[in-house]
């Protein structure tokens, strides 16, 4: 494979020395890297939006708790069980100090972002919503941030509104005061775009919303590993985060809420550790957090994502913002010089590191098996985001998306594997 975009990767390389951060101190660091596809392709991981790869000091972090201090939470008088049981309430700490809240008691450890939706849509929205009520969605939201909304107005007979979007990727924001009424009952709205990378301006929207007594659900899935988040400065009322996008395990998220609305919210799941009492007639809740979380919770998980808040805040979050930065902006230039691409969404200094695009006559799917020849990991197909792409008529996109540990050199990979894309279809065409 040639390089065809414009400068050598000796060029790149004495770039990336002045960046905010330096990734080679930190790529060592992830086993995964290290691998080489095809027999000479080194991996170029570029699917970052979809799961981050993790470190050795995360990966090790669950090995030691399981080889040494790893029994059920909350539940024995022994030994063991108080070993685990104070690493799983240092990780929910360790988030709590991540995201600024008030207290332990605002942080339910979930699955994922997509349980910590469901756990708002089925304890507050069943009880608080009813036939005509309104919940504000965006058209640039992830079928996580949809279909539990749908599922709810189903139930309740509540109605979807969408706040539309902008044909540059943003949110039409100017609709957004006609879209609120005394019948809205919610806005549930993502922080970054999983497609677009759009940094939405969720402040005024949450003062928005605030002013009329509306609260606000944050999906913050592709924004807490690349911007980090105050949820006190925000004043949000619930935020929804998972571990696996920002260099923890899978299987654990976060549902931040507002003490004063979690307290009066009824369990989302019944059984084991959400009780204080159980009679043969009916049984009393637990206090915060355990309320919301019932059934042996995931322990080992939650202490990964504690080891990977550690990782990430030695990297420090605004010098992954300002690489990042440098790393998409780099993406933009290397597609336009590919010629024939269409990114999807703003320019770089409004978005995160995801960048979404076509080529006019090469689907999706292929552009992305062909990078894979290459050792490139890229996303095709709507990204959970169908009405995004009808919104845009598109059925389908090809997402490079960037972490701390990509390298202008891999995006440089990225821009000479789509030229040699052209070349091989331009060649099956003629
Ligand atoms: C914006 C956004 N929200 C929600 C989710 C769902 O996250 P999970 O599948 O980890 O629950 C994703 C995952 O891609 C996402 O990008």
């Amino acid at each position: 494979m040639t390089d065809e975009t414009s400068r050598t990767d000796s060029q790149a390389a004495a770039v990336e020395k002045m960046a905010p951060l330096d990734p080679e101190l930190w790529r060592p660091d992830f086993p995964i890297l290290s691998t080489v596809l095809h027999e000479k392709y080194p991996l170029v991981y570029l699917d970052n939006a979809a799961t981050t790869q993790r470190p050795r000091q995360v990966i090790d972090s669950l090995v030691d708790v399981y080889e040494t201090k790893y029994a059920n939470v909350h539940r024995g008088i022994h030994w063991l069980s108080e070993q685990s049981t104070d690493l799983y309430e240092e990780a929910r700490e360790k988030v709590r100090g991540f995201i600024n809240a008030r207290t332990t008691q605002e942080i339910i450890f979930t699955r994922g972002t997509t349980e910590g939706i469901n756990l708002v849509a089925r304890s507050w929205g069943d009880e608080q919503l009813g036939a005509g009520d309104e919940i504000l969605l965006t058209e640039m939201e992830h079928h996580a941030n949809i279909v539990p909304w749908q599922q709810l107005a189903k139930r309740t007979g509540a109605i979807i509104r969408w706040l539309p979007i902008t044909e540059d990727g943003h949110l039409a924001l100017d609709a957004l005061e006609s879209l609120l009424n005394s019948r809205t009952k919610l806005v549930a709205v993502t922080e970054i775009s999983n497609v677009l990378g759009t940094i939405n301006p969720v402040a005024q929207i949450i003062d928005s919303a605030h002013a009329r007594g509306i609260p606000v659900l944050l999906d913050a899935a592709q924004s807490a590993p690349h911007r980090g988040l105050d949820v006190q400065r925000l004043g949000a009322d619930f935020v929804v985060f998972g571990g696996h996008k920002m260099l923890g395990p899978t299987g654990i998220g976060v549902l931040y809420g507002r003490r004063e609305l979690l307290e009066t919210m009824p369990p989302f799941i019944g059984g084991g550790g959400m009780i204080r009492r159980v009679r043969k007639d009916g049984f009393e809740t637990a206090d915060l957090p355990d309320k919301f979380e019932a059934g042996t919770p995931p322990i080992v998980e939650a202490i990964g994502l504690g080891a990977a808040i550690d990782y990430l805040t030695k990297v420090g979050l605004s010098a992954i913002h300002d690489y990042e930065q440098m790393l998409v902006s780099r993406a933009h230039e290397v597609l336009a010089a590919v010629g024939d691409v269409q990114i999807i969404g703003p320019e770089p200094k409004d978005k995160v590191g995801i960048v979404s695009f076509t080529i006019p006559g090469i689907h999706a799917h292929d552009i992305a098996q062909i990078l894979d020849r290459y050792g490139i990991a890229v996303r095709a197909g709507h990204h959970c985001a169908m009405p995004l792409h009808k919104q845009l008529g598109l059925t389908a996109t090809t997402r490079a998306s960037f972490y701390f540990y990509n390298t202008l050199i891999e995006v440089d990979k990225l821009g000479a594997a789509l030229m040699e894309t052209k070349k091989i279809f331009r060649r099956g065409s003629s």
